[in-house]
């Protein structure tokens, strides 16, 4: 099993949107998922309960319940156990960390969730926890340029020296609208640009997290 926690310090930046895309993707793909939700607004839970079809298990859980929930998670053959966090909340969020074989750090392209973000980063620095920068809600790239922002971004998480992931989720209303009726954007519209995102993230994190380098860790 492996378990994969969606973290950001700061509200809104798309953890529960993220968690809920990548949980459907791995179910899709054949994988027993749970999507353990930690954030006591419980938003994933609420999404998943709106699901008609087939889909990732879930639970309400928060940081000191989570080592049980993975033990359990194992013994009933889970294969991907994703942990929805709660902003701000740094000791709920550092079991989280602890426990995960990879934390995504969610942010937008923005000075305040960059500065909320590098505290994240020294936190999972100092623990040795492997983790991967998700950009999130960006600016849609125009004949192939990128906007100002993300490119600042880019050069910015350059400087912060993490992995980030190749794959940038666009801000597009396919992922509002899938998460409304407890679906994924795959689900909603397969051959729209959100659904490839989404494709290509999840192809990624299984790389990373299911793969053959799997266990030598991403960075520190
Ligand atoms: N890529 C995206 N494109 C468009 N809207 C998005 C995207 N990602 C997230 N959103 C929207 O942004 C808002 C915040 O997203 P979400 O609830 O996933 O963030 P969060 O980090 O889980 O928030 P919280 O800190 O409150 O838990 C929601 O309205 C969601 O639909
Ligand atoms: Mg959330």
């Amino acid at each position: 099993m492996r378990t994969i926690a969606v973290i950001a310090r700061k509200g809104g930046s798309g953890k529960t949107t993220v968690a809920v895309h990548l949980a459907i993707a791995a179910h899709l793909r054949g994988r027993r998922v749970l999507l353990a939700d930690a954030d006591p607004q419980r938003s994933s839970c609420e999404v998943l309960k709106g699901r008609r079809e087939d889909g990732p298990g879930w639970a309400e859980t928060s940081g000191p319940k989570l080592f049980a929930l993975q033990v359990a998670s194992q013994r009933s053959q889970v294969d991907a156990l994703i942990i929805d966090t709660a902003a701000g909340a740094e000791d709920e969020v550092a079991h989280a960390i602890v426990l995960a074989d990879l934390s995504l750090l969610v942010i937008r392209p923005t000075f305040l969730d960059f500065a909320a973000a590098i505290r994240t980063v020294d936190v999972m620095r100092r623990l040795h926890k492997p983790g991967l920068i998700v950009l999130n809600q960006a600016p849609t790239a125009r004949e192939g340029i990128e906007p100002p922002a993300v490119k600042k971004a880019q050069e910015a998480l350059r400087l912060m020296r993490l992995p980030v992931a190749p794959t940038i989720l666009r801000a597009r209303s396919a992922y509002q609208a899938a998460v409304e009726c407890g679906r994924s954007a795959e689900e909603l519209d397969p051959s729209g640009a959100a659904s490839q995102e989404v494709a290509e993230l999840w192809a990624f994190i299984e790389r990373l997290t299911f793969g053959k380098c799997a266990d030598r860790g991403l960075c520190a």
